[in-house]
């Protein structure tokens, strides 16, 4: 499970406290990060590289390879144009609002289809709004099933507390609290009183709670995480499942990532403030720390169709990172579609313990990013979740 780095954060504003109604302020919002970019690029260029790779064999196993390190730091200061990508980025229609004393960023992209479906879309770690660029409008636009039902929708993607423009929450902070003001975004400030949800990483927690306790406003999940540990090897011989090929891919991957992946999890987890100082107004440090992350998460055909995880969607990542301080009884439809190079595997059986399972769908195109590793699928994965909906 990855987790959120809190110290790639914006610095807390003094917020008057709720009203009333405890939400304030829905406010249109726009990126304009520019003024920061020459400051920035001084720094990716006067930061010195070593001239040789301890791990030179290594390929990810060390962690990035050197060379990558330095091709990105070449391309972010040489091909990349900050600019463009928040263009692109502005393209969305993009608000704030305070609920509950938290400033809240959310894109809110509505379908021209009176029937659309409200769906919000939660992002993990190592990400952001941008993991959902390629689909949210694509998901906005009308879709026919074989069946002939229509189905599009009404997208809203937040950014967690914490992340990007979303202002950093007290200490004391939960993912129940998150849920809970999630909920609130959906139903009093948008108006929607029933809702989809998709979630992925450690937007997943939340998403599973939305899904478990506020069952009345979500009435279907499509989730391709959860945030339960991954069953080991021998749990799921002992339960006589089989698996598919790619299944086994997925199973491998999960084992791998459990016993060599751990590093950065337990160092944020347990020193946020270690990792958080040494990296703050280091990007190419942050860059290292999580571009390395990123391709070993992701399908190793990143960058290649159908995936858009290329060098410009890490460093628009990082470059967001920097530039913003940054089982109970349920009735609600599930949905869950397992990666093949998603780092965490649970198989079908698993997941039908959790909640009204009735679509579990393995792709062989994808890992951890599946909005980035493999747009088109996860277009279909939320498209199908439509079909299932009832308001
Ligand atoms: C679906 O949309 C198409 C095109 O907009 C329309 O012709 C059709 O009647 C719709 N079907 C249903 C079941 O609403
Ligand atoms: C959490 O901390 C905030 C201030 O940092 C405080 O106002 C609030 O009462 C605390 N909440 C709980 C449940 O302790
Ligand atoms: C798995 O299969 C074996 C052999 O058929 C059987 O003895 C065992 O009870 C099964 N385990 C489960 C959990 O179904
Ligand atoms: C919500 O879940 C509870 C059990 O946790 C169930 O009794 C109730 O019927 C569910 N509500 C809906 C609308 O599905």
């Amino acid at each position: 499970m990855f987790l959120a780095l809190k110290l790639f954060c914006v610095v807390a504003t003094a917020f008057t406290t709720a009203s009333a109604s405890n939400i304030l302020n829905v406010k249109p919002f726009r990126i304009d990060l520019e003024s920061e970019i020459p400051r920035l690029k001084s720094l990716i260029k006067n930061t010195r590289l070593p001239a040789k790779d301890l791990y030179p064999a290594a390929g990810l196993d060390k962690g990035l390879p050197l060379d990558s390190l330095r091709q990105l730091q070449t391309d972010w200061l040489e091909n990349f144009d900050w600019g463009t990508q928040q263009a692109a980025l502005n393209e969305f229609s993009h608000y704030t609002v305070v609920i509950e004393g938290q400033t809240v960023h959310f894109v809110h992209e509505k379908s021209k289809d009176p029937g659309a479906i409200p769906v919000i879309l939660l992002h993990g770690w190592p990400g952001s709004f941008h993991e959902f660029s390629p689909i949210i409008k694509p998901l906005t636009e009308s879709w026919t099933s074989n069946a002939g039902k229509n189905v599009s929708y009404n997208v809203v993607v937040p950014s967690l507390p914490g992340f990007v423009f979303s202002s950093p929450p007290p200490a004391n902070w939960t993912m129940d609290d998150t849920a809970r003001i999630f909920n609130t975004l959906m139903t009093d400030v948008l108006g929607y009183s029933t809702y989809a949800i998709h979630g992925t990483d450690w937007g997943s927690v939340p998403a599973y709670t939305l899904y478990s306790s506020f069952n009345l406003t979500v009435r279907a999940a499509q989730l391709v995480f959860i945030p339960f540990l991954a069953p080991s090897p021998e749990e799921i011989a002992a339960n006589n499942i089989t698996l598919s090929d790619i299944q086994k891919v997925a199973e491998q991957r999960s084992i791998d990532w459990g016993t060599t992946d751990q590093g950065y999890f337990t160092e944020q987890t347990t020193k946020p403030n270690d990792i958080g100082l040494a990296l703050y107004d280091n990007p190419v440090g942050q860059l290292a720390w999580i571009a390395g992350l990123m391709k070993r998460a992701s399908d190793p055909r990143a960058g290649t169709p159908p995936s858009v995880l290329d060098n410009t969607a890490i460093l628009t990542s990082v470059s967001l990172y920097y530039l913003t301080d940054s089982f109970p009884i349920l009735y609600a439809p599930l949905l869950f579609s397992q990666y093949e190079y998603n780092p965490a595997f649970w198989p079908e059986e698993y997941i039908a313990k959790i909640g009204n399972l009735v679509s579990y769908k393995v792709h062989d195109f994808g890992g951890h990013f599946a909005g980035l590793d493999n747009p088109p699928a996860l277009i279909e994965d939320i498209r199908e979740m439509g079909l299932y909906f009832k308001a």
